[in-house]
């Protein structure tokens, strides 16, 4: 078993018994058990391997579950664009590529069969919990909600509101009615599921970004999320250079980017705020204060050209930061992918952060993270915990501890797995393993997706 304990340390357990309850909650959980000693830790706990009740799942030497990961940001309606339009920077990529696609999901047949697609391959990658952002439609997004619902994904799933700036063909006919079907959104997704924290589908309140949305929206967004306060909200901060500069002609009352957001209310602890590439210190000091997350988007900021985060600055100042795919933005939905981005980006932060020579070994300061590239417990916590905290679903996901839902993946990197670069030896520790899955891994090596208990994705999922 694999999870994580700290942004610095991982719990690496060769052999765990784990005991999940009808209702998806892990009930117990032993680590570092002596394989001979099977029979008398399940005895502890009132149970035998000739339980009937049971299902018994064994792992082998090369597999191990861990805990799902958390895709903090995400956009279903634009899967269909995932490689394309590579050229182009943020504002002229939104106009050119991302805007003409989202809008064919007026069609609810053509956003049925899309976030299908969509969500499927979110599972299948290993994403148990997924932040997704729809389109501005309000008929189109419910459908998005349905089958998160249906195939079983945890996820916030958000309307965007939009009602200036895009082309006359996107773009919501007024402030009202964008509240209005913000405001129908939320009670249609609150009746999917309870209402506590184990929701499977939830709410978000998702302004597109400043520049989309009107002063007048904003103010009735932000009532509307003081009148929900449970409901989260997630929007984009600070990606690119030519969009900052135009979100501060458009707000000039506000002298930086997270301002804005605050003016109108929308900084409090359960929002997520989406790249941060440019982030002032002043902004991550505001950003922390009101108690919000970061969603990191490695694989959108190198590919749109936005730029390469300081997340480890982000920590070391105390922001809560998780880790997103940001699809299209983004060429592809997989968290593993997203790790890999995350190292790389680090390094090349670390090229112009001076750090000394510790950065060839790893061996840096416990204290400090901004100077260096971020090690391997650190990426797997914000693909996983950091995800969790950012969502604010600390309590309920983001590690196998008891108490939690069991959203888990059960990982292989044993020979039929058909992952041919990626070897797997008798006598490899589960660090190396776990090393060699997040540098080299990919869906193949996903076996098995759990969430909230239920099977619901994997290669060996029917
Ligand atoms: N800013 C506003 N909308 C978008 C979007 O769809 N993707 C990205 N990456 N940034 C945005
Ligand atoms: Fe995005």
């Amino acid at each position: 078993l694999i999870s994580p304990l700290s942004k610095r340390d991982i719990r690496l357990s060769p052999c765990s018994l784990l005991s999940v309850s009808s209702c998806g909650v892990i009930e117990w959980a032993e680590h570092d058990v002596d394989p001979s000693s099977l029979q008398e830790v399940l005895a502890k706990h009132g149970r035998s391997l000739e339980d009937r009740d049971v299902e018994f799942i064994q792992l082998k030497w090369g597999e191990w579950i861990m805990p799902g990961f958390v895709d903090t940001h995400t956009h279903a309606p634009q899967f269909q664009n995932n490689g394309a339009g590579s050229q182009y920077e943020l504002l002229d990529w939104l106009k050119y590529v991302t805007f003409p696609e989202e809008e064919k999901f007026a069609d609810v047949q053509y956003a049925k069969k899309m976030y299908r697609r969509v969500v499927r391959a979110s599972l299948d990658l290993g994403t148990t919990m997924c932040c997704w952002y729809g389109t501005l439609h309000l008929e189109g997004t419910k459908v998005l909600a349905d089958i998160t619902h249906e195939l079983g994904q945890r996820a916030y799933v958000g309307k965007c509101n939009m009602d200036r700036n895009s082309s006359p063909t996107y773009q919501e006919a007024s402030a009202e009615e964008s509240i209005a079907d913000t405001r129908s959104f939320i009670s249609y997704v609150e009746a999917l599921s309870p209402s506590d924290s184990t929701a499977l589908v939830r709410p978000i309140i998702t302004p597109r970004f400043a520049i989309s949305c009107t002063s007048k929206l904003l103010t009735g967004l932000g009532e509307l999320a003081a009148a929900h306060p449970q409901v989260p909200i997630q929007t984009h901060i600070s990606e690119n250079n030519a969009e900052i500069a135009y979100t501060k002609t458009l707000f000039p009352e506000c002298s930086t980017y997270a301002e804005v957001y605050d003016h109108f209310g929308l900084l409090r602890e359960n929002t997520i705020l989406a790249h941060g590439v440019h982030l002032e210190k002043s902004e991550l000091d505001l950003i922390k204060r009101r108690g919000a997350g970061l969603s990191h988007c490695p694989t959108s900021n190198f590919n749109l050209r936005s730029g390469s985060a300081h997340v480890g600055q982000w920590l070391d100042n105390g922001n809560k930061c998780g880790l997103g795919t940001d699809c299209s933005g983004g060429w592809t939905a997989s968290m593993i992918t997203a790790m890999q981005l995350a190292s790389v980006c680090s390094k090349v932060v670390s090229f112009y952060t001076k750090g000394d020579d510790a950065t060839l070994t790893g061996r840096f300061s416990k204290t400090q993270f901004a100077k260096y590239q971020l090690p391997i417990p650190t990426l797997f916590w914000i693909a996983t915990m950091g995800g969790a905290e950012v969502c604010c679903l600390q309590d309920t996901i983001g590690s196998l501890e008891p108490g939690k839902q069991f959203d888990a993946v059960r990982v292989s990197i044993l020979p039929e797995t058909e992952n041919m670069h990626l070897w797997y030896e008798e006598s490899d520790s589960l660090e190396s393993m776990l090393e060699r899955f997040m540098t080299n891994g990919d869906e193949r090596n996903v076996r098995e997706v759990w969430v909230k208990g239920r099977k619901v994705g994997g290669r060996l999922f029917k």
